[in-house]
């Protein structure tokens, strides 16, 4: 049935009727807001490429959790900066690290909160890289249990959820093994699995003071031009137990969550990274954009294209103006 019977428009005519017909929602409860967290008292670090956002000691971490959990957010992810780096990033799997402690100050004052726990080792070593290098390459296997005990470390100090990030191969098994013989077996792992090389996380590289002192992360992130090689790393990490997996970044990549919607039944968590937050911010303090409309279609597209969930920098504004809808 075409025209005049066929009127698109007639469900469109009112908030109503608009709001019947609608077929993506977007709640505070699928935003995890990335923290990024120091170890100092009571400090907020600005951190100019991230604006609104800083680098946060324990005790404000958790006032920000707790604002974040008044608002509906449901999770938050926690990138630890070390006070000292070195070559095996050690700082990343103490347990008095800055990592757990936050963890704990967290869920003191706002048990509810769904703590996430980056695993990565690149904030922990003085080079920059994910993993240890020898040879001049980042050596995989030898990463593996030092990323085992980071996640033990986080799950000890109370993490719901620990997220490895560093994309070394088999991980996420090692992780599991870990985590299963620690006595953590009930922890979930969500792997950032499809994770491209990619210049959008200049800001947070900046933020977390993460960047490579060498050379680049194409030897183990992917190369932005596969979309089966995603898929195939996706499924990888699910054989290995992975509970969550993730694409990463979002908006250029929205073709590769909707592949893995249609594939894949485990949840998916997309990641707005740190360059499309800071474009966006950037846009709207020049007048450019309108901020708040900008922001829910893009969180309202990345859902549409098949994710469960979003990380992303803008949770705690975008909260606030879901519930002011
Ligand atoms: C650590 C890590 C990075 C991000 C999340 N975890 C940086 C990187 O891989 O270089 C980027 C997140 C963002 O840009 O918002 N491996």
């Amino acid at each position: 049935m075409t025209f005049p019977v066929h009127r698109g428009r007639r469900l469109r005519r009112t908030p109503g009727l608009r709001a019947l017909a609608q077929e993506t929602r977007i709640t505070p409860e699928q935003l995890v807001a990335p923290l990024f967290v120091i170890d100092r008292e009571r400090q907020k670090q600005p951190t100019p490429s991230l604006p609104r956002h800083a680098r946060l000691s324990a005790d404000q971490a958790a006032e920000e959790a707790a604002s974040l959990h008044a608002l509906g957010v449901g999770s938050v992810l926690l990138f630890g900066i070390p006070s000292h780096k070195d070559a095996e990033g050690t700082a990343g799997y103490d347990e008095n690290g800055v990592v757990p402690k936050v963890i704990r100050a967290i869920k003191r004052r706002v048990p509810e909160m769904v703590v996430w726990a980056d695993v990565c080792l690149c904030e922990y070593t003085d080079h920059g890289h994910c993993g240890l290098i020898r040879n001049g390459e980042v050596d995989n296997d030898a990463t593996l249990p030092l990323l085992a005990r980071a996640a033990q470390a986080y799950a000890r100090a109370g993490a719901d959820l620990v997220a490895p990030s560093d994309m070394m191969d088999g991980r996420v098994a090692a992780i599991r093994e870990g985590l299963d013989g620690g006595g953590y077996s009930h922890i979930p792992i969500l792997a950032y699995s499809a994770k491209s090389a990619s210049a959008f996380y200049g800001p947070f590289r900046e933020a977390a003071d993460s960047a490579p002192k060498f050379g680049d992360r194409r030897g183990y992130q992917m190369d932005a031009a596969n979309r089966r090689e995603a898929l195939r790393e996706i499924a990888l990490d699910l054989e290995e137990g992975a509970d969550a997996v993730m694409v990463k970044p979002a908006l250029a990549y929205l073709d590769v969550i909707r592949d893995a919607r249609e594939r894949f039944d485990a949840p998916i968590a997309a990641y707005n990274v740190s360059g499309e937050y800071a474009m966006v911010k950037a846009a709207a303090a020049n007048g450019w954009i309108d901020e708040r409309r900008i922001v829910l279609e893009i969180l309202t597209g990345i859902v549409r294209a098949g994710a469960d969930f979003i990380l992303t920098y803008h949770a705690l504004d975008a909260a606030k103006w879901l519930k002011e809808e």
